[in-house]
C-alpha cells in the first residue's frame, strides 16, 4: 500500500505537464472546446453528450464496485466458502437493458447530426464555395463563384454557409479549423465536400490535421470572418489591377524571380501562394505572426517585412521541406520585395 502511495506520488507531476500540453497552452482559439459556430457547437454537444454517459457509467461502475469490495470483504477468523452464485435472470436482464438505453440516447443523435453536418450546399446560390487545395505546406483557397484565389487566409463572409470542395495536390492532408468545425482529409485526385458557418466576426487558426511531411505541423493557417460588406469590398479589391513595386528595378527582379510561380492581381503563375495583399495577413507562411499586424506583447513577433525578409532568405529554415526555391536575390533586392509586399494590404 504504501509502495504504491509512492508511485502515484511520483506520477503526479508527470500527469500535471501532460495536462498542460493537452490542454495546447499555446496562441488563442485551437480548441475544439470553445466552438465559435453551429457547426462546432454541434459537435461539442456530442463530446458533451458521450462523455456524460461514459463519466456517469464509471461512477455507478466504479461505486457499486467499491461498496461490494468493503461490503463482502473477508473479515478475520471467517473461513467460510462464500454462497456460490450461478446465473441470475433478473441481474442479466438489468445489465443488458441498461447499455441498450445507454447506446440508444448515445446514438440517435450522433447519427442525426452526422447526417445533418453532411449536407451538400453545392448547387445553394446563397452559398460561398471555397475550392481548398492543400500543397505541402500551404492552403490555397479558390473561390469559384467570383473567380479569385487566395493562399493561406481564408475570408468568409459570417451571413452565408461556406461550401467547400477539398482537394490536395500532393499527398493526403487533413483541413481542420478547430473552433469552427472539421475536419475533413484532402486527397489528392479526389474531392471531399464539407460546409461550415463563421457567424461570429474574427479570425480563426486552421490546422494540417493529417501527418503530411516534416513541416506538417507548420502547416498552418487563418480563417477570417468578416461582415458581408466587408467580404464584397474583400473580392473587389482581389479583382482590382496588381500593384507593382514602385521602385522598376525591384518591379523587374520580383516579375522575374517570383511571379513565374507566384501571382499578385492579374500577373503571375499559379503553382505557389498567391500573394495578392499578403501585408495584411497575420502571418507570413503561416506561422510567423506579424507584429505590425497582430500585436501581442507577449510573443517577441517580427514585423511583416522582417517576416518576409527571413522567409525569402532561406524559406527552408522556416519550413523544412517546403517546395520554394533557394532565389538567387542579393540582401538589397530582398529586403526591396520585402518591403513591397508587406506594404501591399489590400482595403475591405
Ligand atoms: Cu499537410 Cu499535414
Amino acid at each position: 500500500m504504501m509502495n504504491r502511495w509512492h508511485v502515484m506520488k511520483r506520477l503526479l507531476p508527470l500527469t500535471a505537464i501532460f495536462m498542460l500540453i493537452l490542454s495546447a497552452c499555446g496562441r488563442e482559439d485551437l480548441s475544439t472546446l470553445n466552438p465559435q459556430g453551429p457547426v462546432a457547437e454541434t459537435q461539442y454537444d456530442l463530446m458533451k453528450l458521450s462523455i456524460g454517459i461514459m463519466t456517469l457509467v464509471v461512477v455507478v461502475v466504479f461505486a457499486i464496485c467499491i461498496y461490494v469490495l468493503i461490503k463482502f470483504r473477508r473479515r478475520k477468523g471467517d473461513k467460510t466458502i462464500p454462497k456460490q452464485v450461478e446465473g441470475n435472470h433478473t441481474l442479466e436482464i438489468i445489465w443488458t437493458v441498461i447499455p441498450l438505453v445507454l447506446l440508444l440516447i448515445l446514438g440517435v443523435p450522433t447519427i442525426q447530426h452526422v447526417f445533418g453536418l453532411a449536407k451538400d450546399y453545392s448547387d445553394d446560390k446563397s452559398a460561398v464555395h471555397v475550392k481548398v487545395t492543400a500543397h505541402q505546406y500551404w492552403w490555397e483557397f479558390e473561390y469559384t463563384d467570383y473567380g479569385i484565389t487566395t493562399a493561406q487566409e481564408l475570408i468568409v463572409p459570417t451571413d452565408k454557409k461556406i461550401q467547400f470542395d477539398l482537394t490536395a495536390a500532393d499527398v493526403k492532408h487533413s483541413f481542420w479549423i478547430p473552433a469552427i468545425g472539421g475536419k475533413m482529409d484532402t486527397n489528392p485526385g479526389m474531392t471531399n465536400n464539407m460546409y461550415l458557418e463563421f457567424p461570429n466576426e474574427g479570425v480563426f487558426r486552421g490546422k494540417c490535421a493529417e501527418l503530411c511531411g516534416p513541416s506538417h505541423a507548420l502547416m498552418d493557417f487563418k480563417a477570417k470572418a468578416v461582415s458581408s460588406d466587408s467580404f464584397d469590398r474583400w473580392v473587389s479589391a482581389m479583382k482590382a489591377p496588381a500593384v507593382m513595386p514602385a521602385d522598376p528595378e525591384i518591379a523587374e527582379t520580383f516579375n522575374a524571380q517570383c511571379l513565374s510561380c507566384h501571382a499578385v492581381g492579374e500577373k503571375g503563375g499559379n503553382s505557389a501562394p498567391n500573394l495578392t495583399g499578403i501585408g495584411g495577413r497575420q502571418t507570413v507562411a503561416g506561422i510567423l505572426f506579424n507584429s505590425d499586424v497582430v500585436a501581442d506583447p507577449e510573443k517577441e513577433d517580427k514585423t511583416t517585412a522582417e517576416n518576409l525578409h527571413d522567409w525569402i532568405a532561406d524559406p527552408q529554415k522556416v519550413k523544412p521541406g517546403n517546395t520554394m526555391p533557394q532565389v538567387d536575390l542579393t540582401p538589397e533586392q530582398i529586403d526591396g520585395i520585402a518591403k513591397y509586399l508587406a506594404g501591399y494590404k489590400l482595403d475591405y
